[in-house]
């Protein structure tokens, strides 16, 4: 039998109701519905897809995906099947699931930006999140490093993604509370935080970067303290008096990882590298946040973000 989250995990973000406020980060759940494979998406309040691009990319050669003590590291280099052939070969197993679809865009300039992000919202996306923090390629952290940067991307793709569905993703090391600020001044609808952490990792006896890349972006445990930091800072500074939304990210292992994103501040909370460790994590997560709701006796989860804030 389809598993069903309990009504009380039911949330919103800008408006977009989500059945739970799990949802698979972009890049660790397959393009689309591989993940259908290990686990049953229902579980899921929404996918992201792999981040598209105008044109198909190969991505990295290997070594590009590697375990360390905490996490993992990759420089997969936005291997993705392009635009075109994501809408005509992905986009119609997306409208099947069971589950929200997020798109995921990326590009060289502003203007690939625009035009993915109006392509995945014209193939049918529930939302579209821009990643401006990719740190695997050359130009993956142009538009999300700076805050002046972010704004001109944003006010370019905004006229392209309707009211309500245009999510940023910031980097972890970034000046977060200004990008945040300008993210939201320039009109976004939600907050990812946050991709992977600039790392690299070095062979001593070879004396060179194991990843073909040089570096490559950290994610896992090894982020998560870092990441409950920067939503309780974003949350507390910016976010929750423009009531924008954050979406937690980073090194989510087990439920009590993501309640404490949402007491910090985000409203619905995303994993990566948990499906890699173990696909019945969600499951977990799922059952053990139902719980905890209970226990802290509220209504619904959306009583509990930004609870450690409350003095
Ligand atoms: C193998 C792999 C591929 C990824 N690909 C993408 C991607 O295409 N686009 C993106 O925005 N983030 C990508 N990410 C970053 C994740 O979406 C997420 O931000 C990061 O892994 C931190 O979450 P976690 O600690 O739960 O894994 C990727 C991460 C991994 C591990």
């Amino acid at each position: 039998m389809a598993f069903k989250p309990s009504p009380i995990l039911a949330t919103r973000i800008a408006g977009l109701e989500l059945s739970s406020p799990l949802i698979a980060a972009a890049g660790t759940a397959g393009v689309v519905d591989e993940l259908a494979d290990v686990m049953d998406l229902n579980i899921l309040g929404a996918i992201t897809t792999k981040s598209i691009t105008p044109e198909s990319r190969e991505g990295n050669a290997p070594w590009r995906l590697i375990e360390t003590s905490a996490g993992m590291l990759n420089a997969i280099g936005l291997a993705n099947p392009g635009l075109e052939n994501f809408a005509r070969d992905y986009a119609p197993k997306a409208a099947r699931l069971p589950c929200r679809v997020i798109g995921s865009a990326a590009g060289h300039s502003a203007d690939e930006f625009a035009r993915v992000a109006a392509g995945l919202i014209h193939c049918g996306m529930s939302a579209v999140e821009l990643n401006v923090s990719c740190p695997n390629t050359s130009t993956g952290r142009l538009h999300g490093g700076d805050p002046e940067s972010l704004s001109q991307l944003i006010r370019l793709v905004r006229p392209h993604v309707p009211a309500g569905k245009l999510w940023i993703k910031l980097p972890p090391d970034g000046p977060t509370v200004a990008l945040a600020t300008a993210a939201i001044e320039a009109g976004a609808d939600a907050l990812t935080m946050c991709n992977t952490y600039p790392a690299m990792k070095i062979d001593p006896v070879t004396r060179k970067p194991v990843l073909s890349n040089g570096q490559g972006g950290l994610s896992g445990p090894a982020i998560h303290p870092i990441i409950v930091r920067l939503v309780y800072e974003v949350y507390k500074n910016v976010a929750k008096a423009a009531n924008i939304p954050i979406i937690g990210l980073g090194g989510i292992l087990n439920w009590q990882d993501a309640a404490e994103l949402i007491v910090a501040g985000a409203s619905a909370v995303s994993m990566g590298t948990a499906f890699f460790v173990d696909p019945t994590i969600p499951k977990a997560v799922s059952t053990g946040l139902t719980k905890w709701c209970q226990q802290q006796g509220v209504k619904n989860i959306s009583d509990l973000v930004g609870a450690a804030h409350v003095a």
